[in-house]
């Protein structure tokens, strides 16, 4: 494996990503971790950072002392580094150079191996390399910057590599092949990191680990919690009981489907209507902090009754990933926080169960990616994501169960518009959000007086940042037409154009 020291970049996760993808696994840590060396690891990255190498804190690591096991590719604040502890000059550089730059190849070397000579990589620095240490030579220029690519020739036994640039993302078009020779061409790493080889080991240690005990667990009809399930139902079959709760506030029909698509691919999962408790205790409640709030507590009460019941279990499946157990480096403060999973944090510890969290080493895509192999329908794999409160944060102000019947219809209609148009995989997430204003319309020769829906879809990579679907207009000129005539109690569609930030994606 490859392990990728955190210097604070907000790219660290892209090189983890890129690195996966060509099916090498890797780990990332932060930089000031004691870093064990065997066999398994085959080469280290030094990241990106917010920081510059001449401040008086700079994070610091001892490059001598990897180079001494495996070699070394630093990435932009991770060059610098590199550059200025062997001996070179890192300055602040007189253009800022952000965005998009054209490498001049200079040197044929491994690196660079089968890129053009010419290649477009993307800048990200306000330092730049002004003077390579003795025994480095510059492998790539651009026209602004006189080190765009290096290597410590005379390195031994490891070598070193530095890119002042960043191959991990998207707009440096030949920065895959290139991270491509550092794995495989300069460490050697064996291309085996696979969904079914994850499929594999994970099930086998599964076994191992929960032997002839049971897991109980709490699934959502959400890719991780699905995968996840899988997973362990591979490995000790009916012995895994998943629980699954209507809250009342998920889409039409969803309670249902989902429970068929479980049983469908071989899962052990009851079902448990709980919508009226969910109604009862939303009642006269707006605020939507408030909902959150009862939504979470009713889902844990619920779950923790139907866990008792279960009395074999001694372990707690959960659909943990890997971006929430990275701990994030912060390098402006001393601070090192580790983000903690709470999806069923709230169990009471009396229930004295271990944790099992098959998904901890992967990253959502690879998630996607083992779901297809495990042959789970790819309708269930690429689902939206949809929040925990449900409907409940789209309802905006009290929910009550005719509302969430209401949302349900139009929300329904707009989801099937949007698949049937071959729509719903180019948005990352489609949702419609019923406000408390009434506004007045005319329908034949009645006037009505109806609630408003909006409708939102969004692009986004992560759910951080987002930006809104440029939907075609015809197709949000149908599903108006088709929302207001179908449902009754809605006369009005508007359509959300704001970008987050500054709005957020749901609406409450
Ligand atoms: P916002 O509205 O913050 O949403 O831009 C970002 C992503 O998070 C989801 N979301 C939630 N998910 N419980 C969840 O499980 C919540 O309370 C919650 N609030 C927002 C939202 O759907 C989007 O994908």
């Amino acid at each position: 494996k490859i392990i990728i020291l955190d210097f604070g970049s907000q790219y660290t996760q892209l090189i983890a990503r890129a690195v996966r993808e060509a099916n090498v696994y890797c780990d990332i840590v932060p930089f000031h971790s004691q870093i064990d060396f065997n066999e398994h690891i085959k080469g280290v990255i030094l990241s990106g950072s917010p920081c510059s190498v001449n401040e008086q804190d700079a994070p610091m690591v001892d490059i001598q002392a990897i180079l001494d096991k495996v070699p070394v590719l630093g990435v932009c604040y991770g060059a610098q580094l590199a550059a200025k502890v062997f001996g070179g000059r890192v300055e602040k550089s007189d253009k800022r150079e952000y965005g998009r730059a054209q490498m001049l190849r200079q040197l044929e070397d491994k690196l660079l191996l089968g890129l053009s000579a010419k290649s477009q990589v993307w800048m990200s620095h306000s330092d730049t390399i002004k003077a390579l240490p003795e025994g480095f030579e510059v492998l790539a220029t651009t026209e602004s910057i006189p080190v765009a690519a290096f290597k410590k020739s005379t390195a031994e036994p490891n070598s070193l590599y530095g890119l002042q640039f960043h191959p991990e993302v998207y707009h440096s078009t030949e920065g895959k092949k290139i991270l491509y020779n550092f794995l495989v061409g300069i460490c050697g790493c064996a291309q085996d990191w696979t969904p079914a080889s994850f499929v594999e080991e994970t099930v086998a240690s599964l076994k191992e680990k929960i032997g002839d005990k049971h897991v109980i667990m709490a699934l959502s009809g959400g890719v991780d919690s699905t995968v996840a399930a899988t997973l362990i139902s591979r490995a000790i079959g009916d012995r895994l009981h998943g629980i699954f709760v209507d809250n009342g506030v998920l889409r039409k029909d969803e309670f249902n489907q989902v429970l068929e698509t479980y049983n469908e691919i071989g899962l052990n999962v009851k079902g448990i209507d709980a919508k009226n408790l969910f109604y009862k205790e939303l009642a006269g409640v707006s605020d939507p902090e408030g909902k959150r709030k009862i939504i979470g507590k009713l889902f844990i009460d619920v779950f923790h009754e139907e866990a008792q019941k279960i009395s074999e279990a001694s372990f707690l499946g959960q659909g943990t990933i890997y971006p929430d157990v990275i701990e994030s480096v912060s390098v402006h403060g001393p601070s090192v926080t580790i983000k903690s999973h709470h999806n069923v944090g709230g169990l009471p510890a009396t229930m004295n169960l271990e944790l099992v969290e098959p998904l901890r080493a992967l990253f959502k895509d690879e998630v996607r990616r083992v779901g297809l192999e495990l042959g789970i329908p790819s309708d269930m794999i690429n689902r939206h994501p949809f929040p925990g409160p449900g409907l409940a944060i789209r309802i905006l102000g009290e929910v009550t169960e005719e509302k969430a019947k209401l949302l349900q219809e139009a929300d329904h209609i707009y989801i099937k518009a949007l698949k049937e148009r071959n729509l719903y995989n180019e948005v990352w997430q489609a949702g419609a959000i019923l406000l408390p204003v009434k506004s007045v319309g005319v329908m034949g020769d009645e006037r009505t007086y109806e609630f408003t829906l909006a409708l939102r879809a969004v692009s986004s990579v992560d759910g951080m940042t987002a930006d809104w679907s440029h939907l075609p207009y015809e197709f949000l000129a149908d599903v108006s037409n088709a929302i207001i005539n179908n449902v009754k109690g809605i006369n009005r569609v508007v359509y959300d154009i704001s970008s987050k930030p500054p709005a957020t994606i749901e609406w409450e």
